[in-house]
């Protein structure tokens, strides 16, 4: 990989994916939406390829594993089973002068002093003379009548001289020409006058004695250096926004802050407690806008599998353990999206959702639940570090969820390493017991080391998810099962065989294992305490009749991040000799040949030369029908190879005049083979070329 892997790269990286066509911001002509992106001619090839590897991979390279694609919007009942509705939340911490909100996990902290008030008073006087400047304002713009009879119900009203600040009483006398005034101000097209209307109406409604002043504190940090006279200007704002016009601040002390993370890291001002935020995008079915209409887009697509579990199952020659593969769109309404593609609110993700049996279904059948330690000679949590080499077995018949979560870490892993991101660009990092999600029993996520993660003590990249690979139980089934009333368990005649020749002990320890898990799954998420009692009793007694719910595991990644990964990784600069021979400084995207989004270029010499031409088009079209080629004839041969050393192109073929055999016959239709990493060149057979190129891309 390119060093350094700091933020500068990162501009780099962003500037060439502009330029060459990989990714661009959506609807830039119209200054662009935060959190959403849009892939380019060599970004859609890309993306293309990254999705077909997955799905050849984990699917159809597999007997056990089979395919789905659902819709983007289902029934609001999937998210309310899944625990979208209620959970799917980010803790969010609110600026309540900028109405800015930050993640409360993401703020840095930061130090210097806080000015602290500790509430406000209205000066009436003030906002008299507001209200009377809104008022003129208005007779300027336009609806002149009638601003004229409110200015001089205002005038008479001041010049009774009524309206000193500190005489409540008479203020509130005159209530029902202070409603006069407000309704007019509201109709007018001026925030202003707006604030000042709902400020009439609220004075109105408590009393203006009540509304006089307020004791809502408010503080605000001030970095070294900064004038206190700023901390005091915002402490205002604040209070206006309250509705306390031009108000008097009570300052009430300074007070020295070190490290805290609860300051807006824009305005200085103090958050905001946090509160949940719920992430999903909210849309209506149909043509009525009402609660009963609201639907929701996927924020995974992992729901739709669990869902269409049974109709799988049913439908297609499949026994547990098996697996049901999708790639699809997903949105998340991130509160921050950053760091470039990394976390957008439109992404596309591809998730397995792997149904295995409960290990005391494989007690029963195989005897004993091999450990991962047995079956991969290292233990289930190697902690976090660099991803280790396993030793990935075959799947075995005695493999409980320890194991196969293992596998599926290690084969995701491989996947990896197959499209050229190499074990040291990736950290598997084991889910601490508090990071976990309610689901899971054990999370391990895949991390890349991007250039823009967080480095240790020791200045080395820590890396940032790329993929979670989840080991859910067997929650997400149960929890459709008792939503939707359908049953989600399957059943399994070698469960139903190898139940009968169990002991009675035996027979009874794993009743109780089971009674105990599923028990414990419907008291967590609300079961009445004797009616889970009875349903995980009849869970319990569903083994001997070979029935059982299956577990879960998850190897869930996101499309956006592995591009991001890939072009982050394949990014080199280096010096090659120009055609003059005189180094010169190149960027060459070193994709791997699988996933690169231009496996080849054809590139005649010259193109005023009809026969090197016709020779190159006939090159191009015995090459198109099996990879992505692209032809290029115009400008200097070796800014040709540079553009296409930037779209990261392995291979680039020359037709020149050997080719047609002008320098001897020995090197008729042959061409030169030009390698994007070394530059160099070798001379093959057209007639080798295609079997040469498909080995070499895989
Ligand atoms: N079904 C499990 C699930 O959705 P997740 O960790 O929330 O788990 C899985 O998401 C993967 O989806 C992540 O590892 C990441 O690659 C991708 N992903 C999640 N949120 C994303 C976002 N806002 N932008 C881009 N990719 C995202």
């Amino acid at each position: 990989m390119a060093e350094p892997k700091e933020i500068p790269l990162m501009e780099k990286i962003v500037s060439l994916c502009k330029r060459r066509g990989f990714i661009f911001q959506s609807s830039e002509i119209y200054g662009g939406i935060n959190g959403f992106w849009d892939y380019g001619p060599l970004g859609a090839e890309l993306k293309r390829n990254v999705k077909e590897l997955w799905w050849n991979t984990m699917s159809r390279q597999r007997d056990d594993v089979v395919g789905l694609e659902a819709t983007i919007i289902m029934s609001p009942q999937i998210w309310k089973a899944s625990g979208h509705v209620d959970t799917f939340a980010d803790m969010m911490r609110e600026c309540p002068l900028t109405k800015k909100r930050v993640r409360a996990d993401q703020v840095e902290p930061q130090g210097g002093t806080a000015y602290c008030f500790s509430g406000a008073e209205m000066q009436i006087d003030e906002f008299m003379d507001l209200l009377s400047e809104e008022i003129l304002e208005a007779v300027k713009k336009g609806d002149a009548e009638e601003a004229k009879r409110k200015h001089e119900l205002f005038k008479s009203l001041r010049e009774k001289e009524k309206l000193e600040s500190g005489r409540f009483d008479e203020l509130d006398q005159q209530s029902q020409s202070f409603k006069e005034i407000a309704k007019f101000l509201s109709q007018v097209e001026s925030p202003r006058a707006q604030a000042i209307a709902s400020q009439l109406y609220q004075a109105i409604k408590e009393g203006w004695r009540k509304h006089y002043r307020t004791n809502e504190p408010v503080a605000v940090l001030l970095r070294s250096g900064e004038h206190p006279e700023s901390a005091r200007k915002k402490a205002r704002q604040f209070y206006e926004a309250l509705g306390y016009f031009v108000p008097k601040l009570e300052e009430d002390r300074t007070e020295p802050i070190q490290d805290s993370t609860d300051f807006h890291p824009e305005s200085g001002v103090k958050l905001s407690p946090a509160r949940p935020f719920n992430l999903m995008f909210k849309t209506y079915v149909g043509p009525v806008e009402s609660e009963d209409n609201v639907a929701y887009l996927r924020p995974e697509t992992a729901q739709a599998i669990f869902a269409q579990f049974k109709n799988v199952l049913d439908s297609s020659r499949v026994k547990v353990p098996f697996g049901i593969a999708q790639i699809g769109k997903a949105f998340r309404n991130e509160v921050t999206p950053r760091n470039y593609t990394f976390r957008s609110r439109e992404f596309e993700q591809m998730e397995l959702e792997f149904f295995i049996k409960p290990d005391e279904v494989v007690e029963a059948i195989a005897g004993h639940v091999a450990t991962a330690a047995e079956a991969f000679g290292v233990p289930p949590s190697g902690g976090s570090g660099p991803a280790k080499a396993g030793t990935p077995n075959e799947p075995q018949p005695d493999w409980g969820w320890q194991a196969w979560h293992k596998y599926w870490v290690e084969e995701r892993i491989k996947f990896y390493e197959g499209i050229g991101l190499p074990r040291t660009t990736l950290v598997e990092y084991w889910q601490k017991p508090e990071e976990l999600a309610h689901y899971a029993r054990a999370t391990v996520d895949i991390l890349f080391k991007f250039p823009f993660s967080k480095r240790d003590e020791k200045g080395e990249l820590m890396g940032e998810e790329l993929e979670g690979v989840a080991a859910r139980s067997d929650f997400d089934l149960s929890q459709h099962e008792r939503f939707s009333g359908k049953p989600m368990g399957v059943f399994d005649e070698e469960l139903r065989a190898a139940w009968g020749e169990l002991d009675d002990a035996k027979k009874s320890g794993l009743s109780k294992r089971y009674y105990d898990a599923r028990l414990k799954y419907l008291t967590k998420t609300g079961v009445e305490q004797a009616k889970a009692e009875k349903e995980a009793k009849e869970d319990a007694d569903g083994l001997a009749k070979g029935q059982y719910i299956p577990h879960v595991i998850e190897p869930s990644a996101g499309v956006e991040r592995l591009i991001l990964a890939l072009l982050c990784n394949a990014y080199y600069e280096d010096t090659m000799p120009d055609e003059k021979g005189k180094p010169e400084t190149r960027v060459v995207m070193k994709f791997h040949p699988r996933v690169a989004p231009i496996k080849v270029g054809v590139l005649p010499l010259l193109k005023n030369k009809p026969d090197l031409v016709k020779k190159a088009l006939e090159v191009r079209d015995l090459l198109r029908p099996h990879m992505n080629v692209f032809y290029d004839d115009a400008g200097a041969i070796g800014r040709r190879y540079r553009r296409q050393d930037e779209a990261g192109t392995p291979f680039c073929v020359t037709i020149d005049f050997d080719t047609l055999g002008e320098k001897g016959p020995e090197l008729k239709d042959t061409v030169t083979l030009r390698h994007r990493d070394d530059g160099r060149q070798d001379r093959v057979r057209i007639a080798d070329l295609l079997s040469l190129l498909n080995e070499r891309i895989g």
